[in-house]
């Protein structure tokens, strides 16, 4: 096979974004927008060239973060347009072969399409994918000749009043030989309102010269939605969700409300589990069959076995196994093992514990770096009480113990196997196996005495 590769172009500000941080950053459904393109990229290309700019380091920081693609980076210090940024990564290119280049910021793009560009640019000496699209206002048009020859491609501000009727579209991303490709890239002229070179130029170039155009058409138009602004981005995502959703559905997962249901890219589902409406999944999350999660619950980076049951809730970075019961109202904060069979109920925050099978924290409780063994049942408002204002310590409650209601257990504190914890006891030593433990002030009656302070009639 020839030599296959990718520039991406991602140096520019966008300006439109009115935002600090830079385009190719911002989040679409769990990655940042430039990590699509790369994803898409890279299942054809043998190398990748990523031009960045405005703020390349803080991209250059965060994909040589993710440890994964094989990237070159290339420095584009003036953004001076498309053409330019091509510019700055030719001469890393061998002399033969083709070559992709894509926006930074159409991040839809399908790897599929990408092949298919790719596979007709064996007939041409440039394609360009385009789509045809509802509201083509913004983007380079594809301007054909009476015999429907690609004749060149016209910006927005350039079109007479013909051409913007248009609804073919320029999605930004090409196949060139790459010979073909060095040769014209010199010759494209700075625009003379702007100084920008315009790598759409090349097209009337090559045109001239005779060299063959192809245009790959997308099935699919919104493929080819750029992200200009944080409108386009919602686009963009509602696009993508409804594509996640779709094929999860199609893998047996019941999704009762897709619109109101936002599952990150990558997210696993097993089949018959069923998400309730106003439900979002982050990250690296995992869930298995036959669950039951939402409605109104957030989940992130966190693995959930089989038969799960979550409502109501927020979760990150945890491991929930089989046939846990968790909420309606539970917090579960990052580092928590939550056991087969357990129960965390209503208006209970977990942070960093283990919480082992089968064992119940029904309602109103603090539990932060604690072990708790297997079968234990905390009653209503037990606190633990992790932090001296200083530092964190930590709670061991041994198997088939019970911890009466509105107990304090003060860290660092073992409690032994099998004891009973009297309700309302505040513990600051450690408790032997099998103890029944009162820590309470006695309770004093004085009858008759209670009618002194009830107010007369
Ligand atoms: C560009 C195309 C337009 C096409 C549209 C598709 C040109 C002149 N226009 O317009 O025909 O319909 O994309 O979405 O190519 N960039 C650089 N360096 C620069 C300028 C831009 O790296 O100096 C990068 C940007 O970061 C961005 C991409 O190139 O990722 C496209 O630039 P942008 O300014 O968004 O071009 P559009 O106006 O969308
Ligand atoms: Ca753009």
């Amino acid at each position: 096979m020839d030599y296959v590769g990718a520039i991406i172009l991602a140096a520019g500000q966008g300006k439109r974004m009115k935002s600090s941080v830079p385009k190719v950053l911002h989040n679409l459904c769990g990655k940042p927008i430039i990590q699509h393109v790369l994803d898409h990229a890279s299942s054809i290309a043998d190398s990748i060239y990523l031009v960045i700019g405005y703020q390349g380091e803080k991209v250059k920081e965060y994909l040589n973060k993710t440890n994964y693609y094989n990237i070159e980076f290339v420095y584009q210090e003036q953004q001076r347009g498309t053409g330019d940024a091509v510019k700055m990564a030719q001469d890393l290119l061998p002399d033969n072969g083709k070559v992709l280049v894509l926006c930074g910021d159409t991040p839809l793009i399908s790897a599929e399409s990408l092949k298919g560009l790719f596979q007709m640019g064996s007939e041409h000496d440039v394609v360009i994918l385009t789509a045809k699209v509802p509201n083509p206002y913004g983007y380079g048009r594809i301007i054909r000749d009476k015999d429907n020859r690609v004749i060149t491609i016209e910006e927005e501000k350039n079109l007479n009043p013909n051409q913007a009727k248009v609804d073919e579209i320029n999605t930004g991303t090409y196949c060139f030989a790459i010979d073909k490709l060095k040769k014209y890239l010199p010759q494209i002229e700075a625009d003379s309102d702007k100084g920008e070179y315009y790598l759409t130029d090349i097209i009337s170039l090559m045109v001239k010269e005779g060299h063959s155009i192809g245009a790959f058409l997308l099935d699919d138009y919104r493929e080819g939605l750029g992200i200009n602004d944080l409108y386009q981005l919602a686009e963009a995502a509602k696009v993508m969700r409804n594509e996640i959703n779709y094929n999860l559905m199609t893998e047996g997962v019941t999704i009762v409300d897709p619109d109101s249901t936002y599952i990150d890219k990558g997210v696993s589902i097993g089949n018959d589990t069923i998400i309730y409406p106003q439900t979002l999944i982050e990250g690296k999350t995992e869930i298995g069959s036959g669950c039951q999660i939402g409605p109104n619950t957030t989940i992130r980076d966190t693995i959930i076995k089989d038969r799960v049951m979550l409502t109501n809730s927020v979760v990150e970075e945890c491991i929930i196994r089989e046939e846990a019961k968790i909420g309606p109202f539970a917090y579960l904060r990052p580092g928590n093992d939550i056991g087969h069979g357990v129960k965390i109920g209503d208006f209970v925050e977990v942070k960093n514990s283990n919480i082992a099978n089968g064992s119940k924290i029904p309602h109103l409780s603090y539990v932060g770096d604690a072990d708790v063994g297997e079968g234990v049942n905390f009653g209503a408002g037990t606190i633990i009480v992790n932090y001296d204002g200083t530092h964190k310590h930590r709670t061991m409650v041994a198997r088939n113990s019970f911890i009466g209601c509105n107990s304090n257990l003060i860290a660092p504190l073992k409690i032994g196997e099998g004891s009973y914890i009297a309700a309302g006891s505040t513990i600051n030593k450690d408790v032997a196996e099998g103890s029944m433990v009162f820590a309470r002030c006695r309770q004093e009656n004085k009858p008759g005495l209670a009618k002194r302070f009830l107010k007369k009639e």
